[in-house]
């Protein structure tokens, strides 16, 4: 991981040395510098639906703003928004969460923010099962935690077994940090996953869960996606059930996400908020509103969507010799694995020793970026976003098919 800039100086603060520039951001980087010297670069690096956000989501917030709410909105979120929030788990999730236990940040990213800044320092450790997104041990890091990684595998559809986190945790673990369905390998927990996890949980009332739901919506073959503050209620008081509006209403830009929790913890993360940003800008909480509460079926129109270019980039990539794809059932990545094209070296003459290699090779020759699975802390995998539409996916996956058909060694 790269350094986020040039901190030597001692101007800054020792903390910048634990800060890194993800690599999902580095390889965006590349690509743009790539695209500045005219090259036809194509994407599948970053994590963003390529929907417009809803025609009548952004008629409210036209309407909110017309309606004079540009004024500061409580820290903890606006009252509409909050009873949205509330409705939304009360229905879809099988939640009841009062407002006092729910608050409103900016994007999901801050709720984590807020939360390991209210509880994580030097000495704590963090569960994070691996492949993970980069932000967790990022965050956990920025305040002197230390990220414990438990190891997923393909063969278990990378979900997190009981046994992987009862090996994990020690006296020393303030949380769990849980992401289904997954960024990024797409993979998903059902039931009995979550109460064997939470079996594990009972026997360690020191362990607390972030629980980041936020891609629930997009999940296929038939599954549903359970809360795990639903599956064991009595530990509801230990769970912080993260979501937000980015991913399901592709609305990334208006950088909403919210959190159901415990009392306290809503309190400490919200005086947190209050001295970082004030709040959420009072427009972009009124379109959540609208989002959450307006038909389901525009969530369904693109979800059935994700799901063709699912089956049509591992159908594709599954028949590049040399490269393996498992089904992905949630989110929108496929997290191929090129094990077998390790040691071999690329028509432009890049050996691949690190699936980080294969990653560059293919966005110098074939133009193509990605990310390289060990960014997430499992190689030799990549991570393809496949939110973005069928003809780039197909031109995508047919520059990849062409980096690996010229392979030598
Ligand atoms: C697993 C996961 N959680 C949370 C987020 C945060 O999203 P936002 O801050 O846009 O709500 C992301 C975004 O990429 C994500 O992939």
């Amino acid at each position: 991981m790269d350094k986020g800039g040039d901190t030597a100086h001692p101007l800054f603060a020792q903390r910048m040395d634990r800060l890194g520039v993800p690599a999902t951001i580095a390889m965006a980087q590349r690509a743009r510098t790539l695209r500045a010297q005219g090259e036809k670069v194509l994407s599948l690096a970053l994590g963003e639906p390529d929907f417009a956000t809803p025609a009548a989501v952004i008629e409210a917030a036209h309407r909110a703003a017309l309606d004079g709410q540009t004024k500061y909105p409580p820290v903890d979120g606006t009252p509409a928004l909050k009873a949205a929030i509330a409705r939304k788990f009360a229905r879809e999730n099988a939640l009841e969460y009062a407002p006092a236990e729910i608050m409103v940040s900016n994007g999901g990213k801050q709720v984590i923010f807020n939360a390991f800044m209210a509880t994580v320092q030097p000495g704590d450790e963090v569960v994070i099962p691996r492949p993970y997104w980069v932000s967790y041990p990022l965050i956990v890091q920025i305040f002197g935690g230390t990220p414990v990684y438990a190891d997923c595998h393909e063969a278990d559809g990378f979900r997190l077994t009981a046994a992987a986190l009862e090996a994990a945790i020690t006296p020393r673990t303030k949380w769990l940090v849980l992401n289904f369905p997954n960024n990024p390998t797409g993979g998903t927990m059902g039931r009995a996953d979550l109460e064997a996890i939470a079996e594990v949980l009972r026997r360690h009332p020191h362990v607390h869960v972030l629980s980041d739901e936020i891609y629930e919506h997009l999940i296929y073959d038939g599954q549903r996606h359970v809360s795990l503050a639903a599956v064991a209620p009595d530990l509801k008081g230990r769970i912080l059930t993260l979501n937000g509006v980015s991913k399901a209403y592709a609305m990334t830009g208006w950088r909403v996400g919210y959190v159901g929790g415990p009392v306290p913890l809503i309190r400490a993360m919200t005086a947190i908020q209050g001295s970082a940003t004030s709040g959420i800008c009072s427009i972009s909480q009124a379109a959540a509103a609208a989002a959450l509460d307006g038909p389901p079926d525009i969530i369904a129109q693109m979800c059935a969507v994700y799901d063709r270019r699912r089956k049509l980039v591992v159908s594709t990539l599954r028949n590049i010799p040399g490269l393996t794809c498992a089904m992905p059932h949630g989110a929108f990545y496929a997290y191929p694995g090129i094990a077998a094209c390790m040691g071999r070296t690329t028509a432009g003459g890049q050996l691949l020793k690190t699936d980080e290699d294969f990653a560059i090779a293919l966005l110098n020759e074939q133009h193509v970026a990605l990310v390289h699975g060990s960014a997430f802390g499992q190689g030799p995998y990549l991570r393809l976003s496949y939110a973005t539409s069928d003809d780039i996916l197909t031109e995508a996956c047919a520059r990849i098919a062409r980096l690996v058909d010229g392979l030598t060694g």
